[in-house]
């Protein structure tokens, strides 16, 4: 597919299948205030994370190409399950064809880079979607890093559909919470480290604190994909050029406006601008 996208200088794109993305936005922005973003929502096609490979794999590709076509040069995806199960596709398959000097980055490689400093016990746990688990990425990318480690994960199929319907701090969302943290730690006992791998968490934290053992760390992602971001932009002073800096962020999103306006603003205690897009 040869498509005609626009040349000159663009926002940053971001790109989650719902809300949970927000999570990485925001610490991205506070680390990176002078870039111009886009974000990008598929909340109606939300949560991805009980969906096959091919199906996430052409959702991504159809967002991805929409950002491009918005003039974004560079694209994040800020979701776990679109990052193990299209990530790798996109950059090898896709992005010669559509555009071989545009990017896309994910969340994974970023979190796993970190994990070896953090932990001192040398078991970690994973907390992420069904397709995330099932796809293997985390162990696999941290054996590549750090061979020594040893990895447990845990699926939570339940955590996205509270936040997606802000239920994050409900009475409801203990049960759920504490049932999936007790099932990861009963199948390793030394974990001291647990990476929330998917973006939707981070609003569950609260409560992961709470059912959390004190000498268990848990590790959201935003800040540590937001320091890799800054640090690739440094080392690609090519694609640097090409982001647009205005400090500005523009929101889309695949469900009704005012749906996403309201839950985002609750998210980001901010005002935004949305606007509706088909993918
Ligand atoms: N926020 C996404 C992630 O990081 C997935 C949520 C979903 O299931 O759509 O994996």
């Amino acid at each position: 597919m040869m498509l005609q996208l626009p040349s000159a200088p663009g926002p940053i794109g971001v790109f989650d299948s719902g809300y949970g993305g927000l999570t990485i936005l925001s610490k991205i922005r506070e680390c990176l205030p002078q870039y111009d973003y886009i974000y990008l929502g598929d909340n109606a096609r939300s949560p991805y994370g009980t969906r096959s490979f091919e199906i996430v794999y052409e959702f991504t590709l159809q967002a991805v190409t929409k950002l491009f076509e918005l003039g974004c040069h560079l694209v994040i995806l800020a979701c776990n399950t679109a990052s193990a199960k299209a990530l790798r596709s996109i950059q090898m398959n896709d992005l010669p064809t559509l555009d071989a000097q545009r990017r896309v980055l994910g969340v994974i490689r970023p979190t796993v880079e970190c994990i070896g400093n953090i932990t001192h016990s040398r078991h970690i746990g994973v907390l992420a979607t069904a397709g995330t688990i099932k796809s293997e990425s985390y162990p696999l990318e941290i054996h590549k890093l750090f061979p020594d480690i040893q990895v447990n994960g845990e699926a939570c199929p339940l955590w996205v559909p509270l936040v997606e319907n802000n239920e994050a701090q409900g009475d409801g969302a203990d049960y759920f919470v504490r049932k999936y943290i007790d099932e990861l730690l009963a199948k390793d006992r030394q974990i001291d480290t647990i990476i929330l791998g998917c973006t939707h968490y981070p609003l569950l934290l609260p409560k992961i604190r709470q059912y959390l053992p004190a000498h268990v760390t848990p590790i959201p992602q935003g800040e540590l994909v937001a320091e890799s971001l800054k640090d690739y932009l440094h080392r690609h002073p090519e694609m640097d050029a090409k982001c647009t800096k205005q400090g500005q962020c523009t929101y889309y999103t695949t469900e009704a406006e005012e749906k996403f306006r309201e839950s985002a603003s609750a998210f980001l205690n901010e005002e935004i601008r949305v606007s509706r897009v088909e993918l």
